[in-house]
C-alpha cells in the first residue's frame, strides 16, 4: 500500500465483529464522527471529554488559551487533584474492593491491591512525605524499580501537588545526579535494591553516589523502600519508608491544584547533549491519559490490562500510574524481565492473570520471536492465551514480520494490534488504531486519535500530498502536550515550535501517509536521536560522555545503524589521545569505554560497536560528516559525494576497523 503502482496491496485486518459491537468507539463511522466533532468544534470536543473523564473540584470555564503560543494552557481556571481522580473517585463509585494492581515480583510472588488499599497506602505515604515538609510545587525524584510502592509514590506526590521526576532504575548515578540537580528536588524516593532476572542490583547505593557527586544540595531526605533487606550504607538524611508510614492516617485531604500545575517532569533525550526535562500538566495530561487508555485499549470494567513498560518511561506514567487507574481498571504490574526464568514469562503471566489487553514494545516481541524459534517450549502456542482480546505496540516502528507473528501467535489471529505512535512530549497516544474501528495494516500506526491534528509537511510547513515522505507535525495544541522544558522555555520553543513550521508542533519523526487510506507510517527520527530497543538516546549525549573520558578519548562521533532486534544499534567512532589500537588492545579499550558509558549514562547507552580511527571524516571546515559514518556503520559502500572531505583515506580505515 506504499504506492498505487507497487501492485501488491498489503492485507488489511478488519476489526473483529464482537469488538465492532461492544467497543467504546464501535466501527469506522464512530471514529469518523468523533474526528468530525473535533474538526467542527475543537475546543468543544476536548471540553466535553475533559468533563466526562475528570472530576473537577472547580469546573473550568476557559478551554484553550493560545494567547502566549506556544506556551499553551488547557482548562486553566479548573482545579482538580490527579490522585483523587485515580483513587478516591473509584472508591466513591463503589470500586473499593476491585483489584487495582496485580503485582508479580521477579520471583513470581503475586500480590493483589484493591482500590481501597491503594488509596489508603497513597494517603499514608502522602502524610509521611508531608511530615518531611514536602508540599505543593516541591520536586521529588523517584528512583525505584517496578513495584506497587513506586506507583504509590507517584500518586502520593500527585496528592500533595508535589512534582515527581521518575528516573529509570537503569540510569547511572551520574545521570541520576544530573536529573536531581536540574529539577532541584528536595527529596529522593528509592529502594534499597532492585531485583531483575534473579539478580539484585543496587539502587540506594547509586543515590548515595549521585548525591556525593554534588549539585543536589536541595535534597533534604532520601526515603528508602525496603525491597530486599540487603545491606546498604545509611546517611543521616535517610529514612525508611515503612518507619515513616507506620501509624500515618489512611486519610489525606488532596491538594486541589490548577489544571496547569505541573504533575511531573520526565527527562528525555534530544539532539543536544543535555536531556530535556519534559514538563506535564495535571488537568490536560490526565484527560489525555484517561481518554486514550479507554479508547485505544477499549478498556471495560472486567478487563485485565498489562502494560509491560517501566515507570521510568512515559509509557509507564500514562498507561500504568495514571490512565488505567483514572478509569478504575485492573492492571498487572511486573517487576521482572521477559526472559526470566525463561522467555515464556510473558505468556505464562498472561495465562495466569487472564490478561485481556497486553501492551508491549517491538523489541520485546522480536527477542521473544528469536527465543521461541530457538526453543519450542517458550513458544506462545504452548500457553493458553485465550483471555487476550487486544494487543498493543509502542516505542518504535514494528516491522511487518514481527507484527504478523505477534498477531498470529500471541493474539491467536483474533486480536487487533494497536500500534500506538506517541512520545514523552505528547503525554498520550497520538496516532493509533482504535481496535473496534480501524482496519489494520501491519507496520502502520494508521490514523490520528480523534482530536489530534497530525499532518505531513515539508521544511517550510507546507502540506505534502499523501504518498510523499516528510516531517510529522501536529497542527493544533492538544491537552496532554508538553508545557515546557523545565526551566528553559526558550529551548522548548526552539525544539518543538521552530519558526519555519508555522506554529505546528515538530515531532522529530519522518513519516508518510498512504495515498489510498491516508494511513500514517513512521519512518523514524529526523534528528540526532536514536531509538535503541524503544529507548530514546541522543547521539550527542553519548558523544559527550565519551569525550568526558579525558585520559583516553580525543574525539568521538556516534551514529545509529539498523539492528534486527533492538531496531537501532549504537555505533561509536573514537579517536584516542594515543595511537590507534588494533587487535586485542582495541577489544580491551572498547570494553573499557563501554563500561565508562555505563557509568556515565547507564547500561542502555553502551555502544554495540566501537571503532577506533586516527581521525574522523570531516569537511574542510572541520564538520564531521555523519552521513558517511552512517554508511560505514551499516557496512554500505560509500556512494555519497566525498569531494568535500578533507581526509578521504580515513573512510577505508573506518570500514576496515571492524
Ligand atoms: O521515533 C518515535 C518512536 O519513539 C519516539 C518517542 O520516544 P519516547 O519519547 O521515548 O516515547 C516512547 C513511548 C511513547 C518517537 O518520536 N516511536 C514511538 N512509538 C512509535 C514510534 N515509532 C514508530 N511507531 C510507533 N508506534
Amino acid at each position: 500500500m506504499t504506492s498505487p503502482d507497487t501492485a501488491q496491496t498489503p492485507k488489511q485486518y478488519l476489526p473483529p465483529q464482537t469488538l465492532v459491537r461492544s467497543a467504546h468507539v464501535a466501527g469506522r463511522a464512530a471514529y469518523d464522527a468523533l474526528a468530525a466533532e473535533a474538526e467542527a468544534d475543537y475546543e468543544g470536543y476536548w471540553a466535553r471529554l475533559a468533563r466526562e473523564f475528570v472530576t473537577w473540584k472547580t469546573p473550568f470555564k476557559t478551554v484553550l488559551d493560545t494567547s502566549h503560543a506556544p506556551m499553551f494552557k488547557w482548562f486553566e481556571d479548573g482545579t482538580l487533584n490527579v490522585s483523587y481522580n485515580c483513587l478516591d473517585r473509584q472508591v466513591n463509585a463503589g470500586r473499593g474492593d476491585k483489584v487495582a494492581i496485580i503485582f508479580e515480583a521477579d520471583d513470581g510472588k503475586v500480590t493483589h491491591t484493591t482500590y481501597a488499599q491503594l488509596l489508603a497506602q497513597t494517603c499514608r505515604m502522602a502524610n509521611a512525605l508531608k511530615q518531611l515538609g514536602i508540599g505543593k510545587g516541591d520536586r521529588v525524584a523517584i528512583y525505584m524499580s517496578m513495584s506497587v510502592e513506586a506507583v504509590v509514590a507517584m500518586q502520593a506526590c500527585a496528592r500533595l501537588g508535589a512534582v515527581h521526576s521518575v528516573v529509570f532504575g537503569g540510569f547511572s548515578a551520574h545521570s541520576l545526579r544530573d536529573r536531581i540537580a536540574d529539577t532541584g528536588a528536595i527529596a529522593v524516593i528509592t529502594a534499597d535494591e532492585q531485583v531483575r532476572g534473579g539478580k539484585t542490583l543496587p539502587l540506594k547505593a547509586l543515590v548515595d553516589d549521585a548525591l556525593a557527586l554534588g549539585g543536589c544540595e536541595a535534597v533534604r531526605n532520601v526515603v528508602v523502600y525496603r525491597r530486599t533487606g540487603g545491606a546498604i550504607a545509611w546517611q543521616s538524611h535517610d529514612r525508611w519508608l515503612h518507619e515513616l508510614t507506620q501509624g500515618q492516617p489512611e486519610v489525606c485531604e488532596p491538594e486541589w491544584v490548577g489544571a496547569e500545575h505541573p504533575l511531573f517532569l520526565l527527562y528525555t533525550s534530544g539532539s543536544t547533549g543535555k536531556p530535556k526535562g519534559v514538563q506535564h500538566s495535571s488537568g490536560g495530561y490526565l484527560v489525555q491519559a484517561a481518554v486514550t487508555a479507554k479508547w485505544t485499549f477499549d478498556l471495560h470494567d472486567d478487563d485485565v490490562f498489562w502494560c509491560t513498560a517501566d515507570i521510568g518511561w512515559v509509557t509507564g506514567h500514562s498507561y500504568i500510574a495514571y490512565g488505567p487507574l483514572a478509569l478504575g481498571a485492573t492492571e498487572v504490574v511486573f517487576e521482572g524481565v521477559p526472559t526470566y526464568p525463561d522467555a515464556a514469562r510473558f505468556w505464562r503471566m498472561i495465562e495466569k492473570h487472564k490478561v485481556t489487553v497486553f501492551y508491549t514494545a517491538p523489541t520485546a516481541i522480536r527477542s521473544l520471536i528469536k527465543a521461541a524459534e530457538g526453543h519450542d517450549a517458550v513458544h506462545p502456542r504452548n500457553f493458553d492465551l485465550s483471555s487476550l482480546r487486544i494487543l498493543g505496540s509502542v516505542g518504535e516502528p514494528i516491522n511487518p514480520a514481527a507484527w504478523e507473528w505477534y498477531h498470529a501467535h500471541v493474539g491467536g489471529g483474533r486480536c487487533p494490534i494497536v500500534d500506538t505512535w506517541w512520545q514523552t512530549e505528547t503525554g498520550g497516544h497520538m496516532i493509533t488504531p482504535l481496535p473496534g474501528a480501524t482496519p489494520l495494516v501491519p507496520g502502520s500506526c494508521t490514523l490520528p486519535f480523534p482530536g489530534i491534528m497530525a499532518a505531513i509537511v515539508d521544511e517550510t510547513g507546507g502540506d505534502l500530498p499523501n504518498g510523499q515522505s516528510g516531517i510529522l507535525v501536529i497542527k493544533k495544541p492538544w491537552p496532554g502536550m508538553i508545557r515546557t522544558i523545565w526551566g528553559d522555555d526558550a529551548r522548548y520553543q526552539s525544539s518543538y515550535y521552530p519558526p519555519e513550521l508555522r506554529g505546528y508542533y515538530l515531532a522529530g519523526d519522518g513519516a508518510a501517509r498512504d495515498p489510498e487510506t491516508g494511513y500514517f507510517t513512521i519512518g523514524g527520527r529526523i534528528d540526532d536521536v536514536l531509538n535503541v530497543s524503544g529507548h530514546r538516546m541522543g547521539t550527542m549525549e553519548i558523544e559527550s560522555a565519551l569525550v568526558a573520558c579525558t585520559d583516553l578519548v580525543a574525539e568521538a562521533a556516534v551514529v545509529g545503524r539498523p539492528d534486527e532486534t533492538s531496531g537501532e544499534a549504537i555505533c561509536a567512532f573514537v579517536v584516542l589521545k594515543r595511537s590507534r589500537p588494533t587487535g586485542e588492545e582495541a577489544g580491551k579499550l572498547a570494553a573499557q569505554l563501554r563500561n565508562w558509558i555505563g557509568k556515565e549514562i547507564g547500561p542502555i547507552a553502551k555502544p554495540k560497536d566501537i571503532r577506533f580511527a586516527d581521525n574522523l571524516p570531516k569537511t574542510r571546515s572541520g564538520k564531521i560528516m555523519r552521513r558517511l559514518l552512517r554508511s560505514v556503520a551499516k557496512g554500505e559502500a560509500i556512494t555519497q559525494d566525498t569531494s568535500t572531505l578533507e581526509n578521504p583515506a580515513i573512510l577505508d580505515q573506518l570500514s576496515e576497523a571492524h
